[in-house]
């Protein structure tokens, strides 16, 4: 059995857009108190933001957060963040029956995004409030001056707005956890209301609508479609939200998950062009694919049973396996597969809440096995993406049916004239590939790096043994007239680079 690729620029999807190398801090469990915010933490700055953290952040070329929920922001008043801190009052946090002190606000998240390097993403709560304070938010946080809010921003200390420009309206209120949720009908009237009224204060700033928390929701593209036909015209992305829960042990199908969310994104594709043209729209609307990971789901309701309320508990520290890495390098690749329809990703979450960073409060923090396809696919892929039809063999799931044992995206870089192949092998054999650069016949490989997970799948990075899970250099294969073979371990994410 081996697979055939070939590759040529002449079939451009689009560019590889920065924003799909999203991550995501919300106020739940370790990730802001202990991840990245800890006073008094060896490494923290006079600020609380802890460098170890920051330092990872930027090593895994992340673009984008979104803060602060998730189901978090649902029952949030963002003014409880801002301010001197010793003003700020304790509150319940509902969606994780956690105390939030509010040590860590909105000032602070934007100092740390700075540190970090990445955009900001903000949520407004669209849960238990609506329009005002939606509007408050943003004059607060983007309107220059002269306004009681402006002016207060300014004398907490930034004097410059913050120019905040993705906002989402609102999370997943689809779902009957979420604090306020509402029917498609009562989200899509006040998400187009919102819409309407941020976009009077800042016209330059994009909006997203929620759409399904998961595509297995009852009301799953029905709500896509009438969300849509409420706010189309007033916003710029749809959301989504995926996770894959390996929790039941079946290895063949979790590694099978990028196929669901290829699936996920053409029924989101399709509901939203339908919507366009029903309204006779020609702008096509793009996917926020903002929450995305492996998940081991089952975990959390041991979390929240067994205790009260209490502040920033351990909440699903999941430890990743090497094929959980493998699963999300093979996500990574359908994001940018899709490159013309999803603009912004975000894995989710950043530091400890099932998190590529894990960190010990007080302690040292490590990359967990994801961190690695993550940081390796941000940092290559660069440039456009191409359009390859992989011949593959196939191999039987329980959950999605005969699926292709390889998966692969393309990105060449005209300005650097680099390839980045990346490539799974989601079989438990070697799987031969042979690699037609029809197009690029003068790039020659430079490096064949796989993170492989047939050996030992079960293998976890720990604060004792923090790089036993990490990808390892193979043999650079040599070419012949723009083909060469490739031999992609067992259970493997890969990446090939040409030059
Ligand atoms: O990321 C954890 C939670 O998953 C988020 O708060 C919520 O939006 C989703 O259900």
């Amino acid at each position: 059995r081996s697979a055939q690729l070939t590759i040529d620029p002449a079939f451009a999807i689009g560019p590889a857009d920065r924003r799909i190398f999203g991550s995501f801090v919300e106020h739940m469990g370790r990730c802001v108190y202990g991840g990245i915010y800890e006073p008094g933490h060896p490494t923290a700055d006079s600020r609380g933001l802890r460098r170890d953290v920051l330092d990872l952040t930027r090593e895994m070329g992340v673009s984008v957060v979104r803060y602060p929920g998730g189901n978090f922001v649902s029952s949030y008043r963002w003014e409880d963040g801002v301010g001197p801190v010793g003003d700020r009052p304790r509150r319940l946090d509902l969606a994780w029956k956690t105390i939030e002190t509010n040590a860590f606000g909105l000032d602070e998240f934007m100092t740390w995004a700075t540190e970090a390097g990445v955009e900001p993403m903000m949520a407004v709560n669209l849960g238990t409030r609506g329009v005002q304070e939606a509007c408050d938010l943003l004059e607060y946080a983007n309107h220059p001056g002269g306004t009681q809010l402006s002016d207060l921003r300014r004398k907490h200390g930034a004097e410059e707005p913050y120019g905040v420009r993705l906002w989402c309206l609102g999370n997943e209120l689809d779902g009957p956890w979420q604090v306020g949720h509402k029917t498609a009908d009562e989200y899509g009237r006040l998400a187009a209301e919102t819409a309407r009224a941020m976009k009077m204060i800042d016209p330059s700033i994009s909006l997203v609508a929620c759409g399904s928390s998961n595509r297995r929701m009852p009301t799953f593209a029905a709500w896509e479609a009438t969300v849509l036909e409420h706010t189309y015209e007033h916003v710029d992305y749809i959301s989504a939200h995926t996770y894959y829960d390996p929790s039941d042990g079946d290895r063949a199908s979790i590694l099978a998950s990028a196929v669901d969310m290829d699936n996920f994104i053409t029924d989101v594709v399709a509901t939203a062009d339908h919507v366009a043209a029903k309204q006779r729209h020609t702008r096509k609307l793009k996917i926020s694919f903002d929450e995305w990971n492996v998940w081991y789901e089952s975990r959390l309701k041991a979390d929240l049973d067994r205790r009260g309320w209490v502040e920033a508990p351990a909440l699903i520290e999941d430890d990743f396996t090497a094929v959980d890495a493998v699963v999300v390098g093979d996500l990574l690749i359908t994001l940018l597969r899709h490159a013309d329809r999803v603009g912004v990703a975000c894995q989710a979450q950043l530091a400890n809440v099932i998190a590529p960073i894990r960190t010990r409060t007080g302690g040292p923090a490590w990359r967990q096995s994801i961190f690695h396809p993550f940081a390796l696919t941000a940092r290559y892929a660069r440039g456009t993406v191409l359009r390859t039809e992989p011949v593959s063999p196939t191999y039987e799931t329980k959950r999605y049916g005969d699926v292709p044992v390889l998966d692969t995206v393309a990105v060449h870089d005209e300005e650097t004239g680099e390839l980045a192949v990346f490539a799974v092998n989601r079989g438990s054999d070697d799987l031969p590939l042979e690699l037609n650069l029809r197009g690029l016949p003068e790039l020659r490989p430079r490096e064949h790096l796989t993170l492989a997970a047939g050996a030992d799948p079960a293998a976890t990075n720990t604060e004792a043994e923090p790089e036993r899970v990490t990808p390892r250099q193979l043999t650079t294969p040599t070419t012949d007239g723009g083909r060469c073979t490739v031999r992609l371990p067992a259970c493997s994410w890969n990446l090939l680079r040409f030059a």
